[in-house]
């Protein structure tokens, strides 16, 4: 019988990717990946730490594996991931049932500690290289088989004042242009229909490569391949959006409209304080050249409130920016104090009755406008990248449009991972409504 394994991943979509890796790297050691714990012989959680909620779901979750572990005394358990990254050792003191912690940059030594650990040659292994260099390129087990990711920088050198990443993911690095379109060669000739290029910030793309490539440069070399697919770019980061990259993205309609543009928050105060390198009027410019620029742009965002010496008056900028952007869809997030950044010392923290407070009423001004910014799909035909039966409904399929909303309509299974074209005949505020025409 197969020994199975089970990947929990937490965080982004750069730990979704990773996952993706460790996935194909435990199908060639023999295990058959499985969705149920119980089942498991080896179970690898690749972590986050990027708000204290995220790092305590890890705790929770090797708490649950300690009490299984005391019926299957053989089970291995891995971590991975950002925590692993940022506290190596109190992971083990914590968790001393946890038999491998590995760094972002060493997932590629699974296959040779994982025999040393079947064969009881060791008990714990403890491998967190800094993160400074390329990792090597790995295949991946994408849960989808028709949209991949393809890393194009790790680390981030922005030093935002709130953020963990960059002492946890190291300095930003770009992988070469060639082996970028290699990639992407590869999962369209494997059938993938959406390409996902990911980095922390993706248009700071090409620094420290010699050839003086660059954001813009790249997706225009990857618009040379031929064929249909869509194109997406996590995330852009507003200080580096330049006029090329527009121009690359207006040249390619293969390229998804659905443009995230990371606010964090409105107030140009507190936007220095927290080291974006925009004011709210740089911000508000960029949003309004984007529209102008590019035919149905869909913008999506991240804001953080209650950063430390946020006063009303600032919270009411970003109310006053996210009016303004109207975004289809945004991630909020209330200020969480992670160690070692700057923001966590800073003076004048913000109470967490007035954090809650502000975002309910963000939650509130978002989910007005998504539900508006919705309406204006109705009686629209539209492409949609199919993705299979909808969970909730099994008689309804579900699909994308390029601006990343959701599709249901009546379908058959020999779309899935194929475009189609619906009309949409109702809007709610996440979910639309189509027929196939
Ligand atoms: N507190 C709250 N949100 C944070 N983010 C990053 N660090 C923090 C923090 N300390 C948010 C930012 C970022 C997203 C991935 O997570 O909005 O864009
Ligand atoms: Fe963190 Fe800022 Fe880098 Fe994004 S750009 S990963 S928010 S430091």
């Amino acid at each position: 019988m197969n020994k199975k394994a089970m990947v929990i991943t937490y965080g982004c979509q750069m730990n979704v990717n990773d996952s993706a890796k460790i996935k194909a790297q435990l199908t060639k050691q023999g295990y058959e990946i499985t969705e149920n714990l119980k089942d498991s012989d080896l179970v690898f959680i690749n972590t986050c730490t990027v708000r204290e909620g995220a790092s305590k779901k890890v705790y929770g979750k090797l708490g649950e594996l300690k009490t299984l572990k005391k019926t299957k005394k053989d089970m291995i358990v891995g971590v991975t991931g950002c925590l692993a990254q940022e506290k190596k050792d109190e992971i083990l003191k914590r968790a001393p049932h946890v038999n491998l912690v590995l760094g972002n940059q060493n997932i590629y030594q699974i296959p040779e500690y994982l025999s040393k650990l079947e064969n009881d040659e060791i008990k714990h292994v403890v491998l967190v290289d800094n993160e400074d260099e390329l990792p090597p390129r790995l295949d991946a087990d994408f849960d989808s088989n028709f949209s991949g990711c393809v890393s194009i920088t790790y680390g981030c050198d922005n030093f935002c004042t709130y953020c963990i990443v960059p002492y946890v993911r190291g300095r930003e690095r770009s992988v070469p242009v060639k082996d970028i379109i290699t990639d992407i060669n590869n999962l369209l000739k494997k059938g993938y229909k959406e390409i996902i290029l990911l980095g922390q910030n993706v248009n700071s793309y090409g620094k420290g490569l010699t050839n003086g490539e660059n954001f813009a440069k790249l997706l225009k070399e990857i618009s040379k391949i031929e064929g249909k697919f869509r194109l997406r770019f996590m995330s852009p980061h507003p200080k580096d959006f330049t006029d090329d990259v527009i121009e690359s993205i207006i040249a390619d309609e293969r390229i998804s409209r659905n443009i995230h543009l990371p606010l964090q928050a409105g107030s140009t105060s507190v936007l220095k304080k927290m080291n974006r390198g925009y004011t709210k009027e740089d911000y508000l410019k960029l949003v309004e050249k984007l529209r102008s620029k590019i035919k149905n742009i869909a913008l999506t965002t991240d804001i953080i409130v209650g950063f430390p010496y946020e006063t009303e008056e600032d919270f009411k900028d970003t109310l006053d920016v996210v009016e303004k952007a109207r975004y289809e869809n945004a991630y909020m997030f209330m200020y969480s104090k992670r160690d070692e950044t700057p923001a966590a010392t800073m003076e004048k923290q913000v109470s967490e009755a007035e954090k809650k407070d502000r975002l309910q009423r963000l939650i509130e001004v978002q989910t007005r406008i998504t539900k508006e910014e919705s309406n204006k799909y109705l009686n629209k035909e539209i492409e949609i990248l199919v993705e299979g039966l909808s969970p909730r409904n099994k008689e309804m399929y579900i699909g994308r449009t390029d601006s990343n909303k959701v599709v249901i309509f009546k379908g058959d299974e020999t779309l899935i991972g194929k475009f189609a074209t619906v009309k949409i005949n109702e809007a709610n505020t996440w979910t639309l409504y189509g027929e196939l025409i």
